[in-house]
């Protein structure tokens, strides 16, 4: 098979195309041959020194590096005792280096059954192969630790930091689904765009400090900061009693002490990808009720220019790779 990889954990390593055998799968596998694969911050973030670099070596497959979580595309093959899905599905999914798997940046992949879901034929490739790590990130940060649905119909009210990236936008719609009245924090050059998501309201971030700005719609059930870099205390201020702020770039030793800062409305979360919590997306993406913008396209052999895009902090919207 073909990927797309580092050969060694050299960190400085450029990602080159490498041949590896294509793999067969075992009991309880399946493989897919890939049609489109998102681009996410974690896949960068993966190659530099840090807990995610020492996390994949640690538990993931041995050299090459294959960077990667999201993947769409057609099952190929199955393992014994794999009922779930059957040759020629379409399917969304997250490869996960913990269960030993190689990164999706690549024309196949191995995955179980309870990491994909099945795909209807409505839904595209690349707007599937966009939405896993954002997806499940946004609706885990509205909808299961922020607990927008056990707020009162009164109080459903969500803040979106970071409203035009790839987890924002996802946000703003999950909370606009949801029935929130929804504030997004974005520049100005993308207020345009995060209003026509469906935001109630946009805060420009260039124009003063949002978090002030936002005190006038203020209580909130949920505050999604996906940006990073804000007070989290500041955050904390404009919830509502029993409300969540929610940490999305989170893996630095000063995000987990936030959580213990009464009174504990902080939270963490891991965006793992799993049919479960792909279920309510996939089926608003069905129901038209979901957009997943798109805002680069790229052969699969430009992965590096990709992540010179992602690092930027600047795409508004996904970037998809194309195999
Ligand atoms: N915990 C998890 O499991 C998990 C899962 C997914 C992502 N993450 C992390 O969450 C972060 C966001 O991920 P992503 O995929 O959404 O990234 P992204 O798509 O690269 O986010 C880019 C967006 O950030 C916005 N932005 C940059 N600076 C901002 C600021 N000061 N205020 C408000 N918005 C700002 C930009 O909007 P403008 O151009 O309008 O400024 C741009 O649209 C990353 O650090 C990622 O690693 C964590």
């Amino acid at each position: 098979m073909h990927v797309m990889g580092q050969p060694t954990w050299a960190p400085t390593d450029p990602l080159i195309p490498l041949e590896l055998p294509t793999p067969q799968p075992l009991d309880g596998e399946l493989r897919v041959s890939v049609r489109a694969i998102g681009v996410n911050p974690v896949d960068w973030k993966m190659r530099s020194r840090g807990p995610l670099r020492l996390a994949a070596r640690l538990l993931g497959p041995a050299a090459p590096f294959v960077p990667g979580v999201d993947f769409a595309g057609v099952v190929d093959a199955v393992g014994r005792g794999v009922s779930e899905v059957r040759v020629g599905d379409r399917v969304v999914g997250g490869t996960d280096f913990s269960r030993g798997q190689r990164g999706s940046y690549a024309d196949t992949v191995i995955a179980r059954p309870d990491q994909v879901h099945v795909l209807p034929d409505s839904v595209s490739f690349e707007t599937a192969g966009a939405l896993p790590v954002a997806g499940v990130t946004a609706w885990m940060s509205v909808v299961d630790l922020g607990g927008l649905r056990e707020a009162p119909a009164d109080r459903k009210r969500v803040l979106v930091i970071g409203a035009s990236g790839g987890v924002g936008q996802l946000a703003v719609q999950v909370a606009r689904a949801e029935g929130a009245f929804t504030v997004g924090v974005c520049s100005g050059r993308n207020a345009e765009r995060v209003r026509a998501l469906g935001a109630d309201e946009v805060l420009d971030y260039q124009a003063g400090d949002p978090l002030v700005a936002a005190r006038a719609f203020a209580p909130f059930q949920v505050v999604v900061d996906c940006a990073g870099g804000y007070s989290p205390a500041a955050c904390r201020a404009l919830l509502r009693s029993g409300g969540r702020h929610i940490m999305v770039p989170g893996e630095t030793a000063g995000a987990v002490l936030q959580m213990l800062v009464p009174p504990f409305s902080s939270r963490l979360l891991l965006g793992r990808v799993t049919t479960e919590r792909l279920a309510p997306l996939v089926a608003l993406l069905a129901q038209d009720r979901l957009r997943v913008e798109i805002a680069h396209r790229l052969p699969l052999a430009e992965a590096e220019q990709a992540h010179a895009l992602s690092q930027s902090g600047r795409v508004a919207g996904k970037i998809v790779l194309v195999p």
